[in-house]
């Protein structure tokens, strides 16, 4: 089976809690105690052709990215160790879930570019309780830095704890409607990946890459058409979407389904054109 089919990474479904789909130790999950999952001879590692992620193929495909803190798991999520380069050594991949995360599922859906990559600087609007974040800052690496943005504050305190070992984490509990509060804790961004799930997403985005996106910069959206206007078709919703981004200094690059991970919703890159003039909308 391809890697990145509809039933590339299996499952949907499973208990509350723990990891839903992919690692659910079902078929195709890679075997292993304790949410630590054997490598060993059965599974290859494959670098994926973005930096940072990768693939551990075994009976099946699984997307994973090496864990920045071994030994640990974030939400219940299946780890995999792989024999290192020198012998006895081995390296540590949490599976990335495409039902849990919508950064997997654009990168399942076959997005070319993620533009979070090692070393850089994201911020990440609508982090929640880290789940994606966790993952985000598995790419990045200690080099990279991920300034979450969350506004919850019961999801906030999953996210300050779960950045209590992943250091190259920065939990911010402010509204994301608001940089102004935050603009103190963040250097300029190479990225900025929105999932705020807000009608205003947009104005959001734009609204914080004035504040912190450097020119170039790229922006990774992902828009739940329902949440925006839940009368209209979803290509229309997306389509408006992206012509607000294109009034706003944005140049829009790449557009793809999140299906079948997600209904109806869509992930949107764009440049950042710092210099080029806004229209009125
Ligand atoms: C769809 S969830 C994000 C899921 C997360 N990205 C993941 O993949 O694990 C949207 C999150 O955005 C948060 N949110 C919504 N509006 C916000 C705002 N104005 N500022 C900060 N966070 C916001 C919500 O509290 C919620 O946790």
């Amino acid at each position: 089976m391809a890697f990145g089919a509809p039933g590339g990474i299996r499952g949907r479904g499973g208990g509350r809690g723990g990891d839903r789909g992919a690692s659910r130790g079902g078929r195709g999950a890679p075997r292993g105690g304790r949410g630590g999952a054997r490598g060993g001879s059965n599974v290859i590692l494959e670098p994926h052709r973005h930096p940072g992620v990768f693939i551990a193929k075994g009976k099946e495909s699984l997307l994973v990215t090496k864990n920045i803190v071994p030994g640990e798991s974030v939400y219940g999520e299946k780890r995999i160790s792989i024999e290192g380069g020198v012998e006895g050594t081995k390296v540590e991949y949490r599976v990335w879930n495409p039902f849990r995360s919508k950064l997997a599922a654009g990168v399942l859906g076959g997005l070319d570019d993620i533009f979070i990559a090692p070393g850089k600087k994201v911020l990440y609007l609508g982090a929640a309780s880290g789940t994606s974040v966790s993952h985000v800052a598995d790419i990045v690496g200690p080099e990279g830095i991920v300034y979450a943005v969350e506004f919850s504050l019961r999801s906030g305190r999953d996210l300050i704890n779960m950045a209590k070992k992943r250091t190259n984490v920065i939990p911010i509990v402010e509204d994301a409607r608001l940089p102004i509060k935050y603009r103190m804790l963040l250097s300029q961004v190479d990225v900025i990946f929105a999932d705020v799930a807000q009608p205003d997403q947009a104005r959001i985005v734009s609204l914080n890459a004035e504040y912190f996106l450097k020119d170039g910069g790229h922006v990774v959206i992902s828009i739940k058409a329902s949440c925006i206007d839940s009368t209209a078709p979803p290509d229309v919703v997306f389509a408006r979407e992206v012509e607000f981004l294109q009034n706003q200094r944005f140049k829009a690059l790449e557009q793809v389904p999140l299906e079948p991970y997600e209904r109806d919703h869509a992930m949107v890159s764009a440049v950042y054109q710092r210099h080029k003039a806004k229209k009125n909308t």
